[in-house]
């Protein structure tokens, strides 16, 4: 693989890099890895990619790994920057006949996510979207229970995503990750509602099989000065008639990655918090509670395959994304983009994420009723 981001400094293209080579799925060989081509070829050097391999731009990286023997050039191309140079550089890789790997949001607008969506249609390279809550061996074990009728239709979905680290104005102090996030020149419409919302959206269509047919929310900004979204709450309609919330924070002190989702059926109900992980629980009407752990004999197929240590060995972020790199890798080889059955987020997940993410924002505040004193 190639990869556009992820250079000296930056937070999520390492976990990339080492989630594409846990089970030795992908391999970064050649990048264009950080913003201007001075660091862009520094990062490269540094992580031990050939001299001839370190571009300077992405436009560059396309034309060079293009001008390469087939056999000798890079088959897909990770994103890993900031959210607005998603959508040219996964463009031009597709349109070069590369596979894509993009993380969230996919895009910042949805005419954008749009074309994405025709374009892999028309070239039919595999397009992965790292939502990669997706990927843990527990979340997957939710969602075979859940879909097969463990606690009954689904009536109530419950999904936060809480983070304290924006609750200052901590992008005044040119904090690198916090800069571009709050800026929509480069994160899009949302703050934390395209942030960390995205996940929480995806998260609750992946475990339920739902999507949201209606919203009624609202994007706040807590933090003065700041110019997106820092806290947002919506209340969720889903197909079929379930309801739920989903709220998306950063100004929670002493939340850290508090991504957290219940989902409740006529009979039962799951439980499953980031921050452990390796624990699911489940309810039910009449019977005790019961937890199931990574490892347990009676993992669900895929949970038990997202599985990779003895039970008691906490498996975790890195392992988890590495489930969507294998899934994404086994698509690539058998030429066939098809995320449902070799497990990965999509590129129609990516769009639909989008669409959510601006519609929230674009309609914050609508219906509110002032209650009389
Ligand atoms: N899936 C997840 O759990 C997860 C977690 C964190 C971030 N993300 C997403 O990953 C992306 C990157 O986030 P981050 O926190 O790593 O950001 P970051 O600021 O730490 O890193 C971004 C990198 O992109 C580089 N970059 C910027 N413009 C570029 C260009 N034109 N060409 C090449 N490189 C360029 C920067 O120099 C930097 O190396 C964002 O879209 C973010 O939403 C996803």
């Amino acid at each position: 693989m190639g990869m556009v981001g992820g250079g000296q400094d930056a937070f999520i293209g390492a976990v990339h890099r080492m989630a594409a080579g846990l089970d030795g799925s992908m391999q970064m060989v050649a990048g264009a890895l950080s913003s201007t081509p001075e660091k862009a070829i520094a990062s490269g050097k540094a992580l031990g990619l050939p001299e001839a391999r370190c571009y300077g731009t992405w436009m560059e990286m396309l034309e060079g790994e293009n001008a390469r023997p087939e056999d000798e050039r890079i088959e897909a191309v990770v994103i890993v920057t900031p959210n607005h140079v998603h959508f040219p550089v996964a463009k031009a890789a597709l349109e070069a006949g590369f596979h894509v790997v993009c993380d969230k949001p996919m895009t910042c607008t949805n005419e954008e996510a749009a074309e994405l969506v025709d374009l892999q249609q028309s070239t039919g390279r595999v397009f992965a979207v790292t939502y990669n809550y997706t990927g843990y061996p527990l979340v997957r074990q939710a969602r075979e229970m859940v879909r097969s009728g463990a606690i009954g239709p689904v009536r109530k979905v419950m999904v936060e995503y809480l983070q304290g680290w924006l609750a200052t104005p901590l992008e005044q102090s040119g904090q690198k990750q916090a800069d571009w996030r709050t800026d929509p020149a480069r994160a899009g419409a949302g703050g934390a509602m395209g942030d960390i919302g995205s996940h929480a959206e995806n998260l609750a269509s992946f475990i339920t099989g739902l999507q949201v047919a209606a919203f009624a929310g609202e994007s706040v900004t807590h933090v003065s000065g700041r110019a997106l979204d820092d806290d947002t709450s919506v209340l969720l309609r889903f197909d079929g008639g379930a309801t739920g919330v989903l709220t998306a924070s950063q100004i929670c002190p002493g939340s850290r990655n508090g991504l957290r989702i219940r989902v409740w059926g006529e009979t039962g109900g799951i439980d499953w918090q980031q921050e452990s992980p390796n624990q699911l629980l489940h309810t039910s009407l009449d019977g005790p509670d019961q937890i199931h752990r990574t490892a347990d004999a009676d993992l669900a197929v895929a949970a038990a395959e997202a599985t990779r240590l003895p039970g008691g060995h906490p498996e975790a972020f890195i392992e988890a994304f590495a489930n969507i790199y294998r899934g994404a890798a086994a698509a690539m080889h058998a030429g066939r983009d098809d995320g449902e059955t070799f497990g990965y987020p999509d590129v129609q997940d990516g769009a639909r994420g989008v669409r959510f993410i601006n519609a929230v924002v674009q309609s914050s505040g609508q219906g509110w009723t002032e209650l009389s004193q």
